[in-house]
């Protein structure tokens, strides 16, 4: 290994990211697996890069927790934001966790995500329709963002003319997961959850009032919860809505922009999808290894372990680098390539274990008919400007990507 890439590894700290990190950080996370992969960061936490640490971390909820009432308590002190985040399933252990993710599986059943279809069909549609009378489009705002904010709109029913502010409040929200955030953001991250909750209450108020088929609409299930008589307080249902709103979001419209941009990018895969339309699975599983728009994950040790031949104390923070997971080649052949048959491909992009993702199958559809369908309409479209990426280091996208049709 070469002398700049020990440098890249030796100087590396999650907290003073370089520009160049946030166009491509990948260079940086094969460093670190290749010199450092078990890093650790000046504030005393470790950055995990190598696929059978992060697998070893997740399947072992024991010793690395997801709670996190300890670690945000210094970052958002006693703020609607740690009260937000402390509350969502993703950041509890068991048994708080295990209850609310059955009420929430429970919701996202693979026939109630069939179900989607036919309308996440027409949505898709009537959105080229839109751009192919533009011509000129912006790839993020006017097709993949426009998805998600739809689709999870639709799952808990909210009314369409009520849809609006969801997009900001979940970017202020999610922003605020950021390693080191400024005050402006934080402000706006707790101001995004006030105005949520205050909506979110006024939203629940009117659907126990008029409940819908429970079958369908997610936000009715999780008001009535189990026929067992399992459900979800005040704080923890409008929390959960706001957090399953906010995972459905970004996440999933970095999937639609990061696929597009990755296969114009590859020209050759691109044909290969237009010539074999059947590979857009295995196309989709590719985008979210190679790009994936969740970039880090977060444990906390809850005992004295050992990682990676690392001993670790407890109470140790630990990152979980996905995006450097998913290029190890120890388990995934040339993995810098971007290869759209390929196989296996047994990536981290939804994580493993207990917090897997729950939506996962419903990102999967969504990614598979707007790309499909996308390069369908438009099969030469290209780039009209330069591509303004994110700026986020856990959540990795654009910002904005304009485009031609052709
Ligand atoms: C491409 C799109 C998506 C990606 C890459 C993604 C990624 C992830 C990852 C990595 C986790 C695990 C976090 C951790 O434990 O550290 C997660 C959890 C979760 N995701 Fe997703 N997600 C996506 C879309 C969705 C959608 C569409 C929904 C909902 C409709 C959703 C709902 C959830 C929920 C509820 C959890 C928490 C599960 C738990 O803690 O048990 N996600 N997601």
């Amino acid at each position: 290994m070469d002398e700049n890439a020990r440098e890249l590894a030796a100087s590396f700290d999650l907290e003073k990211l370089t520009p160049e990190f946030y166009i491509n950080p990948y260079p940086t996370y094969r460093a670190l697996r290749e010199n450092e992969p078990v890093r650790r960061m000046p504030n005393g936490s470790y950055f995990l890069t190598r696929y059978d640490d992060l697998v070893a971390a997740y399947k072992n909820t024991k010793a690395f927790s997801s709670d996190k009432k300890k670690e945000f308590a210094p970052k958002y002190g006693n703020s609607l934001l740690y009260e937000h985040h402390t509350t969502s399933l993703v950041f509890n252990d068991p048994p708080a966790h295990t209850r609310v993710r059955r009420l929430i599986m429970g919701a996202l059943s693979p026939r109630a995500i069939a179900e989607m279809e036919p309308a996440l069909i027409a949505l898709v549609d009537r959105l080229l329709d839109a751009i192919e009378a533009k011509g000129n489009f912006e790839l993020v705002g006017d097709f993949a963002s426009a998805i998600p904010v739809e689709v999870i709109g639709n799952l808990l029913d909210v009314p369409h003319d009520e849809r609006e502010s969801l997009r900001d409040w979940s970017l202020a929200i999610l922003g605020a997961l950021e390693p080191v955030i400024s005050p402006e953001a934080f402000a706006r991250g707790n101001k995004a959850v006030a105005d949520f909750l205050a909506y979110l209450e006024t939203l629940v108020e009117r659907r126990r009032a008029t409940p819908g088929n429970p079958e369908r609409d997610v936000l009715t299930r999780l008001i009535q919860g189990e026929a067992n008589g399992e459900r979800l307080d005040e704080k923890e249902l409008l929390h959960n809505c706001i957090f399953l709103l906010n995972a459905g979001h970004e996440t999933t419209s970095n999937l639609i922009g990061n696929g597009l941009v990755a296969l114009r990018n590859h020209p050759a895969q691109k044909q290969r999808l237009l010539e074999t339309p059947e590979l857009i699975k295995s196309a989709i599983e590719e985008m979210l290894r190679y790009e994936s728009s969740n970039q880090l994950g977060n444990r906390m040790t809850t005992e004295r372990i050992e990682l990676g031949g690392v001993m670790m104390a407890a109470g140790t923070p630990i990152t979980l680098c996905i995006g450097a997971a998913n290029r190890d080649p120890a388990q995934f052949l040339d993995p810098e390539a971007f290869d759209i048959a390929r196989t296996p491909n047994r990536h981290l992009a939804f994580a493993t274990g207990a917090h897997q993702c729950a939506g996962m199958a419903l990102a999967r559809l969504e990614g598979a008919i707007a790309i499909s369908r996308f390069l369908a309409r438009f099969p030469n479209y290209a780039l009209h400007g330069e591509p303004v990426r994110g700026g986020r280091v856990r959540f990795r996208g654009f910002l904005s990507v304009p485009c031609v049709t052709r």
